[in-house]
């Protein structure tokens, strides 16, 4: 299948989001520093060289803000104040300076969508049907037979109506109860936000991903979402999924916010805004907004979510590719800290590979911390869950806990995260798997990583350079990326087995600059290339 290539622009026009690496830090499992078992950001702070080392260029941190964690920080209730788990202003300041000192960069999460039903602005709404604040969250009467407003449910199961038994209304939550969504067509709770994130932008971070963003207006009228048509689902089951969200997500209205939050940090230089947006690519794509004016990144999600098969994960590279509006800048992401690890959905030793395409696709990646290392979900017992997700739906094993654990350091104590017992266990190979080991071992995944962002470093053609898809079959994915200067083939093997990579029209040669398997490096490839399973190869091309 050869096929068309992608236009890009001049290398001078890239930017540091363009080029740099995102590298995804969940506080508390990354770093303890004061011996109670959560991380921190003085704990991060101790880990900013080995970031460096590795070669990241940009860190974004998991919500460090006030919050009762009834969602793990993601209910916020002072958006402006750090919570004391994690440390203090002081300490933010610290990490900010210590990121840019190493010529990096800090993004914080921003979720604007909901706030926690702790927030000030949420108990001065709920105080009265006469608040002032009343008209910042979305409050319904009940039908007239007493029950809920619609048929909208939680992402976390169940209605996502909460009945006050005070004002005798109904609130709207798409998360836990613990989390009203905001009215963002109140002009005062834009304002509200906007102004979080100009505290924040004057402090210096780089910029924002921005949580649900796909979520934040819903339809004016409340109308039901229609059942989805691949679910046999049983009214009692109240499970997310078994409805299509057409009108509790993704309204048009919501591009005018998104344009709003970029015009803010376009106020600001060089500063990125992310969007968090499970949607598929022909909707994703909007978020760009009209002339490329609103998010910079929204977050492309399809290889946490695609079965890991090469022709289906190739349509899908291509699909990505022409569906991106002119200018737009793609990017890719293998993991995050709600998804099950990729080492846990694709295998060990399919993880080089992943890796292998995460940092030569055309577009920013994202990295999940310890992806690096090959950590996978740590079987969590039951008594012990504590994700929300997963006690609310008990039966679909939808616990996000396995992959949150904390950061496999070392052999030490506790993998060298913390001196006390961590909030999450730790596998039972810690002192096998973590980085001293690895840092140690050339042949770790580790080493491949770093290896792999060197070269992308040393090699504009591996970041920015043009994408051309060479050929693909059940088994292989290949595609040539270049610049002026330079040619590279990648050629991965999503199976097991041996495999061929035999394009039809030209003729490849080159030399091996890194293989998932070391040996193979250095060696020189032509003609028809034999692959090993599981192995996958980046080739500097002879011109
Ligand atoms: C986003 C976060 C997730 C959180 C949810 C509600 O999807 O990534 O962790 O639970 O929003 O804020």
């Amino acid at each position: 299948m050869e096929q068309v290539t992608t236009q890009i622009p001049t290398p001078s026009e890239y930017l540091w989001w363009q080029q740099g690496v995102i590298y995804q830090i969940y506080p508390r499992s990354y770093q303890d520093s004061n011996g109670d078992g959560i991380g921190d950001l003085k704990g991060i702070i101790s880990r900013l060289d080995y970031l460096q080392w590795l070669g990241i260029d940009c860190v974004w941190l998991s919500p460090v803000f006030l919050s009762p964690m009834a969602d793990f920080g993601y209910d916020i209730s002072d958006y402006c104040a750090i919570h004391p788990l994690f440390g203090s202003m002081d300490d933010f300041d610290e990490l900010l300076q210590q990121v840019h000192d190493r010529g990096m960069k800090l993004l914080l999460d921003l979720v604007p969508n909901h706030t926690s039903d702790q927030h000030p602005w949420f108990l001065e709404s709920k105080s009265s049907r006469d608040s002032p604040k009343r008209n910042w969250y979305l409050w319904q009467d009940a039908r007239e037979d007493g029950s809920v407003p619609n048929n909208w449910l939680s992402v976390f199961g169940g209605r996502a109506w909460e009945w006050d038994e005070n004002t005798g209304q109904y609130y709207y939550h798409a998360f836990l109860k613990e989390q009203p969504d905001l009215n963002w067509r109140n002009p005062e709770v834009q304002k509200a936000m906007l102004d979080v994130m100009r505290f924040w932008l004057d402090k210096g971070v780089d910029g924002f991903r921005v949580d649900v963003m796909w979520h934040m207006i819903k339809d004016l009228a409340l109308r039901d979402n229609p059942p989805s048509p691949e679910s046999k689902f049983e009214e009692k089951d109240l499970i997310y999924d078994h409805y299509i969200p057409v009108y509790s997500t993704d309204q048009p209205e919501v591009h005018e916010i998104v344009s709003m939050m970029r015009k803010l940090t376009d106020e600001y230089e060089n500063r990125v805004l992310v969007g968090e947006i499970y949607l598929p690519i022909h909707k994703l794509v909007t978020y760009y907004g009209t002339d490329n004016k609103g998010a910079h990144l929204p977050f492309n999600f399809q290889l946490l979510n695609l079965p890991w098969d090469a022709a289906q994960i190739a349509t899908a590279i291509d699909e990505y590719e022409g569906a991106l509006p002119a200018g737009g800048w793609p990017n890719w992401v293998l993991g995050n800290h709600d998804k099950p690890r990729i080492s846990s959905r694709v295998g060990r030793s399919q993880a080089k590979i992943a890796a292998l395409m995460l940092l030569t696709l055309r577009g920013t990646p994202t990295i999940y911390y310890g992806d690096e290392i090959g950590m996978r979900d740590v079987p969590i017992p039951i008594n012990e869950i504590v994700d929300p997700q997963g006690l609310n739906m008990p039966e679909l094993n939808v616990s996000r806990d396995p992959a949150r654990t904390p950061m496999q350091w070392s052999g030490e104590i506790n993998a060298g995260f913390s001196m006390h017992k961590p909030w999450l266990r730790l596998p039972y190979n810690s002192a096998r798997v973590n980085v001293v080991t690895q840092k140690a071992n050339p042949y770790s995944i580790l080493s491949f990583y770093r290896k792999l962002l060197t070269l992308r470093k040393e090699n504009p053609a591996l970041n920015v350079g043009k994408y051309t898809p060479v050929y693909s079959d059940q088994q292989l994915i290949s595609y040539i990326r270049e610049d002026e200067n330079s040619r590279f083939l990648i050629i991965l093997n999503l199976t097991h087995r041996p495999a061929y990579f035999k394009p039809r029209r030209e003729s490849y040669r080159g030399l091996v600059l890194l293989g998932t398997e070391i040996e193979r490096t250095g060696m020189q490839v032509g003609d028809i290339i034999t692959l090993s399973g599981d192995e996958g190869l980046l080739i500097r091309l002879a011109d």
